[in-house]
């Protein structure tokens, strides 16, 4: 399968028809309007981002910088990526596949698999974490665009794969996004992602963090502190990095429990499955022990207890996939 040309893989993201490439400037002869090209990046942003997405976008171009150590890549999430989320991923055949990453922050949940796929389109609506993601995955055959994923300027059935990361809870109505996600997939396609369980307080913790008057703030993160193995150095850096930002929105609007995003997907024609990830009841130190035989054992134990209704419904995360079948 040969990949598709510039020309042929993307779309005017407002208006969907095909789009002009010139040197380092794009057009849309229907709409009359101007994308750009510049430092490896497209920039397909629509014109007319609401004052929610407008806050999205600040706050992680304002928090790309400190983004891996806090948020992602730190042992916790890797721990999650490596025995859950990929374990579940590469059960389908990536190789010679063309994927798209929404959401994709600094890159480093996709980057294993850029190893397999063909072609792999890293996007999201800040250029501060597309920036990173950019030096993390130079050496592949990546692409990097920066524009909103309920408006995705690709062509109709274009990409195999599509996957996202901790982001879908981030849209406040995320049916456009799923409709989105089906135009682009070619029939069979499959959609992976992994968002977190609203049930689930660790996840509503992490966003009140934010929300939170400063002296309540401190607390909260003095209980952080307790549950994470950082460095001194690290903690230091969190700490600041969660002092300058103020949201007038909650940004994680689109939060759901599995079963809400489960009729989402097979309304607009998906077939739909999941996997719940616990380790809720399993304290962060142990589980992100360098003692690997420990963190197998409570990996373990934590999976025999998901098999029970009362820990499913409180699983800290939910790894999807969705087919495309009509
Ligand atoms: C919690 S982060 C997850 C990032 C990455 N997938 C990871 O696992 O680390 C959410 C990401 O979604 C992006 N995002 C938020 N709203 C978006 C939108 N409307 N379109 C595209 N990306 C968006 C943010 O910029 C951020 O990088
Ligand atoms: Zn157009």
């Amino acid at each position: 399968m040969t990949i598709q040309s510039k020309e042929e893989l993307f779309a005017c993201p407002e208006c969907k028809s095909r789009l002009h490439f010139g040197d380092n400037k794009i057009n849309c002869l229907k709409c009359n309007i101007f994308f750009t090209y510049k430092d490896g990046i497209y920039h397909f942003l629509p014109f007319t981002l609401d004052d929610y997405d407008q806050e999205q976008r600040a706050v992680f171009d304002k928090i790309s910088s400190g983004y891996d150590m806090y948020l992602n890549a730190q042992p916790f999430y890797t721990l999650i990526r490596d025995n859950y989320v990929y374990p579940f991923w590469f059960k389908d055949d990536f190789h010679n596949k063309t994927a798209l990453d929404i959401g994709c922050g600094t890159g480093w949940a996709s980057a294993k698999a850029l190893s397999m796929v063909k072609l792999l389109v890293n996007l999201d609506i800040s250029l501060g974490n597309l920036t990173y993601a950019q030096q993390r995955l130079k050496a592949h055959h990546s692409l990097f665009v920066q524009s909103d994923m309920k408006q995705l300027p690709f062509s109709d059935n274009s990409f195999d794969i599509v996957t996202c990361f901790w982001a879908l809870h981030h849209i406040k109505d995320i049916r456009i996004v799923v409709e989105e996600i089906k135009r682009i997939l070619r029939k069979d396609g499959v959609f992976l992602g992994i968002e977190p369980n609203p049930k689930y307080s660790w996840v509503e913790y992490w966003s009140d963090t934010m929300r939170f008057p400063n002296r309540l703030r401190d607390k909260v993160l003095q209980l952080h502190r307790r549950t994470q193995i950082h460095s001194q150095k690290h903690l230091i850096k969190e700490e600041s990095y969660m002092q300058g930002i103020h949201m007038k929105y909650d940004h994680h609007a689109g939060m759901m429990n599995v079963k809400e995003y489960k009729s989402i997907f097979e309304k607009k024609g998906f077939k739909f499955v999941f996997q719940p990830v616990g380790l809720e009841m399993l304290p962060p130190r142990m589980i992100m022990s360098k003692n690997k035989k420990l963190v197998k054992i409570l990996l373990d134990i934590s999976d025999k207890r998901l098999r029970l209704a009362y820990y499913r419904e409180k699983a800290y995360f939910n790894i999807i996939r969705a087919q495309k079948e009509r």
